[in-house]
């Protein structure tokens, strides 16, 4: 009666612009992929986790995380969907089919245990979000100009974080029909569960859960560990 986590962790941080893929960048003197682990490790009914990476990752083998009995490895794909199915299809042969899955980004180290909390209590499907705290513009191209097309009205945006909720096989097949229909479409969970009907649950998140995507956001997301185990510490 556990649920389980799903981890897309086989991308190669082309915005960080990195000697390696971002995950593996050290933060507060640990992995980030190994921060963001050690939290899942921590949430209370934790059945297991998937994780995806590269097909030629010689990186994660060598981490303390690795050897962990709860946590398990599949080759990624392309792109994150990919990623997140190939886990999904593991996760398919060993657990029952409407086991809770929770799709987190190995980049976000920092999401709080409340929040997953209250996620596991929301809807079936459901996802962490932002509610947008910058004005949006939809652009149009102009002669190679991005110019403002319209303000899209700012109490009904939010931006789409992870974990992501839903029951496997629902997950699945929804995954999988949305990337062989229209896999441009598909760049979260929420999205393929969309294009299916459903309308997941936004529950609002601490904005220490961004992703680390950016150099910028290594420093900050470094202070915010190095608070965090400071606190537990003293
Ligand atoms: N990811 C994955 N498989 C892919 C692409 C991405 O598992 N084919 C994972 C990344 O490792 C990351 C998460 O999906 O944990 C969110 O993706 P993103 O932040 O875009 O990471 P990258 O794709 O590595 O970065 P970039 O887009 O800048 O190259
Ligand atoms: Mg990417």
């Amino acid at each position: 009666d556990g649920f389980w986590a799903v981890v897309p962790a086989a991308g190669s941080g082309k915005r960080m612009g990195a000697d390696k893929p971002k995950q593996y960048l050290t933060l507060a003197g640990i992995p980030l992929i190994a921060q963001t682990l050690n939290n899942i490790l921590s949430w209370p009914r934790l059945a297991g986790i998937v994780v995806a990476i590269a097909a030629d990752d010689t990186e994660f083998q060598k981490l303390p995380q690795a050897s962990n009995p709860k946590v398990h490895t599949v080759a990624g794909g392309k792109e994150r969907a990919d990623s997140v199915l190939a886990a999904l299809d593991y996760l398919s042969g060993v657990a029952a089919p409407d086991t809770t899955v929770l799709v987190h980004d190995a980049a976000r180290p920092l999401v709080k245990p409340a929040d997953i909390e209250k996620l596991l209590a929301a809807a079936p499907t459901a996802l962490l979000a932002q509610p947008a705290s910058d004005t949006i513009k939809q652009a149009t191209s102009a002669e190679g100009q991005a110019r403002v097309k319209h303000t899209l009205p700012r109490e009904e945006i939010w931006l789409a974080q992870t974990p992501q909720k839903a029951p496997l096989e629902l997950l699945r097949k929804c995954l999988r029909r949305g990337m062989s229909k229209s896999p441009a479409l598909i760049t979260d969970e929420a999205s393929a569960l969309e294009l299916a009907g459903y309308q997941p649950e936004l529950v609002a998140a601490c904005r220490s859960n961004f992703k680390v995507t950016h150099p910028a956001d290594l420093i900050l997301a470094e202070a915010l560990l190095q608070y965090q185990s400071e606190q537990i510490q003293s």
